[in-house]
């Protein structure tokens, strides 16, 4: 955390497909957790940014825009405007969300393709693309179906196998079948350009093993992936939807989404830095480099795109690529054809934002394991721990507070050993949550926001306040001042019930103007005027009742 302390942060969340809505899942694992970061770092005072956009460009969008008869970039345009909503909604806002297909990306990707070419890492060659004679267009990606030739899954999209999580290359795929009609394809001759991947082998390994900033698991088992050998990546396609090839001769190609996307991450980086007076490649190497993702797409980022990193020479390589695990739900796998799964919009129409930011940074891990999502537990653990524990002891204080002393905090006498020692557990809390955070350990950060609210908890019930009539002003006097660090000490992972209760102590200026250490002073003065209200309500039975009907 320290060596942060001197540069800027530049934090991404993998980027969304502009096809369907943002479910459970994508925040579990991509947009939650940088946002706990982001908003902690920020509390310390260190300049970080937040990005992110939509993933407009490939064939998964353009078949879909097609199936509604709408055109791609009205198509794309909506997702991205749902996306910013529902995030926001959630309190994940990004300094820029960006759009893969905005016209910065375009001019980004087509710089990175025309210094990639002259540094000797784009070369041709004519391949067999699969064509359907039915439906008369080429086929790639995901216009074809077939089974995967490495371990045997059918019906996977001929781009990559979601059961191996291996990516395949034009052709691969066994049993290819069209995914419009149904029929066998033709194949047809294309001229294609390909990114030297295999180049990249030596010094993609000698990173993945000096970079201590990955994660060991991750970083195993792409280590085998290149001792099996890397494949060169055709990144080009023949449809209307995407970045233009920047060739007079390849005017009918777009590149494949996987060789534009992941360059937004720098352009909608480099525009937000734009607006704080620094720009360009010096302010991307000067920052530390988070990428959030979620374990399906590690090749694509610990592999191809430090390997277009190296290849243009300007921007540096990851510091941290927090992967985390496959979300379940309910114990299953969550699936779009199926319908198993709850979109965001879905979720909020029932519960407030930071019932499922608590939840799930209280469930996932930092690690590739996967976490489930359970409506028993989800209710369990919300009506435990945040209303009976966090809430409970908000609630119990302000409202002292009211009823004896009209709302106004009164003044302590001596502070004694009690009062000592939860201060010293403000200072523990601070430090300890503050290093889980800066770690990536955001579950077991919560978890220790939740001790000392315990603490806090046991504070009161021991001091009696209701027959201690001596010690009461003081009891009270601390114990708003308890509840204004816990107001800090939840603020990244519960920034809506944070900022209610910071104005229930009857604070004007924001949280984040007073910074995550000034938690540890006495903020709230005698004489302050204060509220209480309560900060959660319980999940009942007739809410999990709502869910099941929206299962199905
Ligand atoms: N849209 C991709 C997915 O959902 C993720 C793209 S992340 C980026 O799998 F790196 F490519 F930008
Ligand atoms: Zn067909």
């Amino acid at each position: 955390m320290d060596e942060l302390r001197k540069r800027s942060v530049v934090i991404t969340a993998a980027l969304p497909y502009a096809y369907d809505d943002l479910h459970l899942g994508h925040i579990a694992s991509t947009h939650l957790p940088p946002d706990i970061l982001y908003r902690y770092l920020k509390l310390k005072g260190i300049q970080a940014i937040q990005v992110c956009a939509s993933d407009d460009f490939g064939t998964p969008i353009l078949i879909a825009a097609e199936k509604k008869g709408e055109q791609p970039r009205e198509y794309v345009a909506r997702w991205n405007r749902r996306f910013k909503e529902d995030l926001e909604k959630l309190g994940i806002v990004y300094d820029v969300f960006d759009r893969t297909s905005s016209d910065e990306n375009v001019q980004t990707v087509q710089e990175f393709f025309t210094r990639l070419r002259a540094n000797g890492y784009i070369f041709e060659s004519e391949v067999s693309q699969f064509y359907c004679e039915y439906d008369k267009k080429f086929l790639p990606d995901r216009y074809v179906k077939g089974k995967c030739p490495y371990c045997g899954a059918e019906e996977q999209y001929s781009d990559g196998c979601e059961n191996c999580g291996r990516t395949l290359q034009p052709g691969q795929v066994l049993e290819p079948h069209c995914s419009i009609c149904g029929r066998p394809p033709s194949t047809r001759k294309s001229q294609h350009y390909f990114f030297r991947l295999s180049a990249f082998a030596g010094k993609l390994e000698e990173w993945l093993k000096s970079n201590g900033g990955l994660q060991a698991d991750a970083k195993n088992y792409v280590l085998n992936w290149i001792k099996d050998g890397l494949q060169d990546w055709d990144i080009t396609r023949d449809i209307s939807w995407g970045v233009p090839v920047p060739l007079p001769d390849a005017r009918d190609k777009v590149f494949y989404g996987w060789f534009d996307n992941h360059l937004c991450y720098i352009t909608a980086a480099l525009k937000a830095a734009r607006r704080t007076g620094t720009a360009g490649a010096e302010f991307w190497n000067d920052s530390t480099v988070y990428h959030f993702i979620g374990k399906d797409i590690v090749y694509h980022h610990y592999l191809f795109l430090p390997g277009m990193r190296l290849g243009d020479g300007r921007f540096k390589l990851p510091d941290f690529i927090p992967t985390r695990g496959h979300l379940l739900l309910m114990g299953k796998k969550i699936s779009r054809s199926r319908r198993w799964m709850i979109t965001v919009r879905d979720f909020l129409d029932i519960f407030p934002p930071d019932y499922l930011r608590f939840y799930l940074t209280r469930i996932v891990p930092f690690s590739q394991a996967d976490a489930n999502f359970d409506f028993k537990e989800f209710a369990d653990k919300i009506n435990n721990e945040l209303v009976a524990n966090i809430g409970n002891f908000a609630h119990r204080a302000l409202s002292f507070v009211e009823t004896r002393h009209g709302g106004v905090v009164p003044a302590p006498g001596a502070a004694g050993v009690d009062e000592a020692a939860i201060l010293a557990d403000v200072e523990s809390a601070l430090a300890e949550t503050g290093d889980l955070i800066g770690q990536g350990h955001f579950d077991r950060a919560i978890k220790r926001v939740l001790d000392f609210s315990t603490k806090c908890n046991q504070y009161f019930q021991r001091k009696a306040p209701w027959n201690n009539p001596a010690e009461e002003p003081t009891t009270v006097f601390y114990s708003c001042n308890l509840v204004a660090a816990l107001a800090t000490l939840a603020s990244p992972f519960l920034p809506f019930s944070s900022e209610e209760l910071w104005r229930q102590l009857g604070f004007d200026r924001p949280i984040e103007a007073d910074g995550w250490d000034a938690a540890s002073k006495l903020r709230v003065e005698s004489g302050r005027k204060v509220q209480a209200r309560p900060l959660f309500t319980k999940v009942e039975e007739k809410d999990i009742a709502r869910v099941n009907v929206m299962l199905g």
